[in-house]
């Protein structure tokens, strides 16, 4: 462990997890000059017509208004998910709302898609794309639904979701649309096929009325589907022609943890993340990858901590990875550690 990284994990421990996400973030924005200069690592990845400069990129939910994509780029991700932006802004659900358990390696959050909108975002990656970057990152954008609109009113859903793919589709590499949150209530009853079809097919029409250019489109799914659900999603996504599927997001289990069941209790609701993960969103990629053959691109995400784990979800199908709660633990020299243990392998 370098002194940076032990700094990193002494400081960012002791302070309340939310308080440290804005504290951490705000480095990393403020070290953007310098760390933007310095070359990144790893071997470029084509995937749905895009060139990743390598494999590895930011999990969606760090950079939710997308205002610091040129720092965390700097770290070494060669894409930078934003998002998830929802159609209106909305404040997310009250604090405390992060949670760490060290013991796990884990987190558990319940922010709820606290975020500024797909107006103010929209506009923010105007201004993004219009200013010259040293190195590009590809950039995705994860698109949610506004808790208000009612989940069950599919029309409605549709609306909301068309909403943001209209203002970010001209400014995303790539789109996300996430049905797979376990912190806005119903969103993961989209994950059915009878209304996941309908809805893609939405927001598929809408991003190619909005802009000439394809937008490589993708959906991501929770743990928790059973295995034929999983199966189901993929079918779907080969039926109507997606460009990939991202597994996986949190899942709603505390199955397996260390940390006492009086310490998870006492968080209470919220989605789990980081090495409880691990198997189950490598499972879930084979599953994947041995029904929809070697061509769609498929994005593994979920505990990926150690370059074992990398090169494992690989292995089991992966076309790019992405990480979110290893980076929180394991500081900013984490996506270079990961990226130069894959290119070594
Ligand atoms: C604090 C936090 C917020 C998150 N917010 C989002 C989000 O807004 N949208 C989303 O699709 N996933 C979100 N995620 C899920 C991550 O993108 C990722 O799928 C999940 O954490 C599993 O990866 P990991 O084990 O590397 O963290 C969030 C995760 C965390 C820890």
């Amino acid at each position: 462990m370098t002194a940076y990284d032990a700094l990193f994990r002494h400081a960012f421990t002791r302070v309340e997890p939310e308080k440290a996400h804005h504290l951490g973030f705000r480095a990393v924005r403020a070290a953007a000059p310098v760390s933007s200069r310095l070359a990144l690592p790893g071997g470029p990845v084509r995937a749905m017509g895009l060139a990743f400069p390598n494999v590895l990129g930011l999990a969606a939910g760090f950079d939710k208004n997308a205002v610091g994509v040129d720092g965390l780029a700097g770290l070494g991700f060669g894409h930078v998910e934003v998002g998830t932006v929802t159609g209106r802004p909305q404040p997310g659900n009250p604090q405390p709302r992060l949670f760490r358990l060290p013991a796990d390696g884990a987190v558990v959050n319940r922010m709820g898609f606290n975020n500024d909108g797909a107006a103010v975002v929209s506009q923010r990656l105007a201004a993004w794309r219009s200013r010259r970057h040293r190195h590009t990152p590809v950039l995705g954008v994860n698109i949610g639904k506004t808790k208000v609109v009612p989940e069950d009113d599919q029309a409605a859903v549709e609306d909301d979701y068309r909403l943001s793919t209209r203002l970010l589709a001209p400014y995303a590499d790539y789109l996300v649309v996430n049905v797979s949150s376990p912190n806005t209530p119903g969103l993961r009853s989209l994950q059915s096929v009878e209304r996941l079809g309908p809805l893609l097919d939405a927001v598929r029409a809408e991003a190619d009325a909005t802009t000439a250019r394809r937008v490589p489109l993708l959906v991501k799914i929770a743990p928790d589907l059973a295995d034929e659900d999983v199966l189901a999603v993929a079918d779907l996504a080969k039926q109507l022609g997606l460009d990939g599927i991202t597994a996986t997001n949190t899942t709603i289990s505390r199955e397996g943890l260390t940390s006492s069941p009086a310490e998870v209790e006492a968080i209470g609701a919220g989605g789990l993340s980081g090495r409880p993960l691990t198997a189950r969103a490598e499972q879930v990629m084979r599953l994947l990858r041995d029904r929809v053959g070697p061509d769609l691109t498929l994005v593994g995400v979920g505990g990926i901590t150690t370059v074992d784990d990398a090169r494992a979800r690989l292995a089991a199908g992966a076309t790019l990875l992405q990480g979110y709660s290893a980076f929180v633990y394991e500081g900013p020299l984490w996506p270079r550690r990961i990226l130069r243990g894959v290119a070594s392998g």
